[in-house]
């Protein structure tokens, strides 16, 4: 190996510390997972906090390093408590990712103002509160890495999700930005766009993608899975897992060139 070339032992979390909010859901718990089994301390963050304690309790069992939270990505105070919590108990957050998120899937012309403010409050301002909160305790260390979970409705409008798509492209937007402003510091800022993973993702807005195509057409749960796993060119959805792996090449020294960018993990669905 040459002078300055990555060693694949970069891939190894160990003595890290990783925030992850959205944690007790079903991308951020997939995610959590990998990072702990790379050996990082992850803290599980989410509004539930039931689910962020369930996670936190499984990745324990598994022989991982995990610590729960109840946080609200909507509140600074709440972002301020929690990072100054784990500063206190570990020193230093190494990766931020934002995960918490909430859709809402209805057509455009029903869809509210209030529907509007609620998903950019959560999907963009959240994501604002906590990287500008973490960052600083980053930028005096020059160090750290940031991942923001955006979409495949980063990157193409949608009828029927409309406000989510407005905030995902803004959380693009976000993260070119937060990574310009912050390249300077050493510390990188990249997005993910997963394509489609089976969660609760909307459930509590009023229901899920496939429960309301279905609300709207009235055909059956497995026609309308059928044909949105057929829409992917690897034929299977994402999985947690797989975001959490593009999340952890993004977190180590193997992507210390990468900033501001966006990386699909879809199947092949989207290619820009
Ligand atoms: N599921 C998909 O197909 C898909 C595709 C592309 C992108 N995403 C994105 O992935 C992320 C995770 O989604 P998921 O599919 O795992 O959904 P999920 O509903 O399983 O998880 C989202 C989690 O965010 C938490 N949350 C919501 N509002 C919060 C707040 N104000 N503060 C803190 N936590 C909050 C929820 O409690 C939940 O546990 C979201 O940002 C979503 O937009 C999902």
């Amino acid at each position: 190996m040459t002078q300055g070339e990555p060693d694949m032992i970069a891939m190894d979390m160990t003595d890290k510390i990783t925030l992850i909010t959205g944690a007790g859901g079903g991308i951020g718990g997939g995610i959590a997972d990998v990072f702990a089994k790379a050996g990082a301390t992850v803290y599980v963050a989410d509004l539930d906090v039931n689910d962020a304690k369930a996670k936190a309790d499984q990745i324990r069992q598994e022989g991982g390093q995990a610590c729960a939270a109840g946080l609200d990505i909507t509140s600074k105070t709440d972002i301020q408590a929690l990072v100054g919590r784990i500063v206190e108990e570990k020193g230093a957050i190494d990766h931020l990712i934002n995960c918490a998120g909430i859709s809402i899937n209805k057509p455009y012309m029903e869809s509210s103002d209030d529907e509007f403010r609620k998903i950019l409050d959560v999907n963009l301002i959240g994501v604002h509160n906590c990287c500008q909160t973490v960052l600083t305790q980053m930028i005096p260390r020059k160090s750290g890495k940031i991942v923001n979970i955006l979409s495949a409705s980063s990157r193409m409008g949608s009828d029927f999700f409309s406000h989510y798509s407005s905030s995902k492209f803004g959380l693009m937007g976000l993260t070119q930005s937060i990574g310009l402003a912050v390249a300077r510091h050493n510390i990188n800022v990249n997005g993910i766009c997963p394509g489609i993973i089976v969660t609760k993702l909307g459930e509590k807005q009023g229901g899920s993608l496939v429960q309301q195509m279905c609300r709207y057409s009235g055909k059956p749960e497995e026609v309308h899975l059928e044909s949105l796993r057929k829409s992917i060119p690897l034929r299977r959805f994402q999985s947690g897992e797989d975001i959490g792996h593009m999340a952890l090449f993004l977190c180590s020294e193997l992507s210390s060139n990468i900033t501001c960018q966006a990386f699909n993990v879809c199947g092949g669905m989207r290619m820009n």
